[in-house]
């Protein structure tokens, strides 16, 4: 469990050693952690080609701005790195209608994670066959779903899963259709988060089979005998935010092994190798994740030498990526309401040492990662520079709770006031997936950026939406304008 972080600074007198030294340019966006079409205008920041104030009038705050250029690019780095293997796109880091028809469009692969996630890739028009279903509770009307739509995988997770399965295969297979194609989730043992990965014989966590129980490897023979299915490899997740490919080449080690326990057990030699997703990303100027490229070349490598060891063919290679696409492109963008300094302590040498509380009109109900993970982010002023000294600062949100964090600990200039416009950065991986509607709040819309011109892609949730659901207000019309919906006139465009 993590100390609250204020603790041991009530009585010191100095920033907390996390924040660091101002940079020197408070406005600065650093390639590595903006999306790649960021840049400031007039000390403004465009994003697409399009200035922020005039996306916050258009489209109100909070609002998550998506670089199309900057997603599609991403996507196609690996499908490039990772050529002539399979590019699964991770869809819980982000996912709606447009998300689903650009990943079509550029040919890769969809992992969806429950039946809706799969409903909705379909209903977008992704082609079925480039579809993986994951997840450790498949209900028998997700799977019907699956066999229904012929998707390109089921990934089972557990010998339940098998026993929903088998039945609505053999009914397909019976009525002419082919068995359906699965892989095994196998759990390696390894766990990687960000710099450091353990390797561990046994693992105590919902997903997969487990290798070192023999759970794997019972799995896929039975599998393998069942004829209404039919087993073309095995998968392996380790993580995320993983930084270094060191857990990746522990773990293709181990599941290339398992690969030739099956060639043994069975004669059969499994022909597909999925090593998952957990490639990091920067949130951080300091942050130094490896590039798809990196990490495809060592990948291919491990699995190249542990087969020859082995004496197998070498498998066809799959990953999945999903924040590596999804998060760098994204900026979320807040409108800040109240300002509140606080004292960090009092007497001793100099001024004390305030932090500004920067409350924005979102929170953890827009992104809840800081909370639930301590996850790092960075933000600036964004409809504006300013030549004011740096001032000590946490972004909070407006929700009931004393930890809806949004940025920990940052420096911002000291002249930052309401009604500016702050952005922060590598927001389109798992904020607006997660987002809820906590206190009431209203999800934010998603608009993408392109060559100057902004389309909303998912529209602002209403209040009339969430009394929709309600048995007592479906029928009572919501107020309106909705108390936090952008006024026609939003402030956002008149600062400068
Ligand atoms: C099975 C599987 N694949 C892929 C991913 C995507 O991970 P990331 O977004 O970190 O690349 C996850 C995330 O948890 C996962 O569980």
């Amino acid at each position: 469990m993590r100390a609250h972080p204020a603790g041991p600074l009530h009585g010191g007198m100095t920033p907390p050693p996390s924040v660091g030294l101002p940079p020197a340019d408070l406005g600065a966006l650093d390639p590595q952690v903006w999306p790649r079409s960021a840049r400031r205008v007039d000390g403004e920041l465009h994003l697409g080609g399009r200035p922020v104030t005039e996306l916050a009038r258009t489209h109100g705050t909070p609002l998550f701005v998506l670089d199309e250029g900057d997603f599609r690019s991403r996507a196609a780095d690996f499908a490039a790195a990772f050529h002539g293997a399979d590019v699964h796109y991770a869809s819980k880091a982000f996912l709606c209608g447009q998300v689903a028809r650009w990943i079509a469009d550029d040919g890769l692969h969809l992992d969806a994670c429950s039946g809706n996630e799969l409903a909705l890739a379909l209903a977008a028009g992704f082609p079925a066959e480039r579809i993986a279903l994951h997840g450790n509770n498949k209900s028998l009307v997700e799977l019907q779903l699956a066999v229904d739509a012929g998707i390109g995988h089921v990934v089972l997770d557990s010998f339940d899963e098998i026993d929903r399965l088998v039945p609505l295969a053999a009914d397909r297979v019976a009525a002419g259709g082919a068995p359906v194609p699965v892989l095994v989730r196998t759990t390696v043992g390894i766990e990687a988060h960000t710099h450091e990965f353990i390797a561990t014989a046994h693992e105590d966590q919902k997903f997969g089979f487990s290798l070192a129980t023999g759970d794997a490897l019972t799995a896929a023979v039975r599998v393998i005998r069942e004829p209404a299915l039919r087993l073309t490899g095995l998968h392996s997740h380790i993580g995320s935010q993983i930084f270094d490919s060191a857990g990746f080449e522990a773990a293709a080690h181990r599941v290339v092994g398992l690969l030739g326990q099956l060639r043994q057990a069975t004669g059969e030699v499994l022909g597909e190798l999925n090593l998952g997703g957990g490639f990091g990303i920067a949130y951080l100027p300091d942050d130094d994740p490896v590039g798809p490229g990196d990490v495809a070349r060592r990948l291919r490598a491990v699995v190249a030498a542990e087969c020859e060891a082995l004496g197998l063919p070498v498998p066809r290679l799959a990953v999945e990526p999903g924040r590596a696409i999804a998060g760098p492109g994204t900026v979320t963008l807040y409108e800040i309401g109240t300002i509140k300094p606080v004292r960090l302590g009092s007497g001793g040498q100099g001024a004390p040492p305030v932090r500004n509380y920067v409350s924005v009109d979102g929170g953890m109900s827009d992104n809840i990662r800081t909370a639930l993970y301590d996850a790092a982010y960075t933000c600036v002023l964004a409809n504006r520079t300013s030549e004011a000294p740096p001032a000590l600062c946490r972004v909070v949100g407006k929700h009931c709770e004393s930890g809806d964090v949004l940025v920990r600990d940052l420096w911002l200039p000291a002249d930052v006031q309401p009604g500016d416009l702050l952005a922060v950065a590598a927001t389109g991986a798992y904020c607006w997936s997660m987002a809820s509607n906590y206190n009431y709040l209203l999800k934010p819309p998603v608009v993408a950026v392109r060559d100057g011109v902004a389309t909303e892609i998912v529209r602002r949730q209403t209040l009339a939406d969430v009394f929709a659901l309600d048995a007592v207000l479906a029928d009572v019309p919501a107020p309106s304008p909705a108390i936090d919906q952008p006024a026609p006139e939003h402030p956002a465009g008149a600062r400068s």
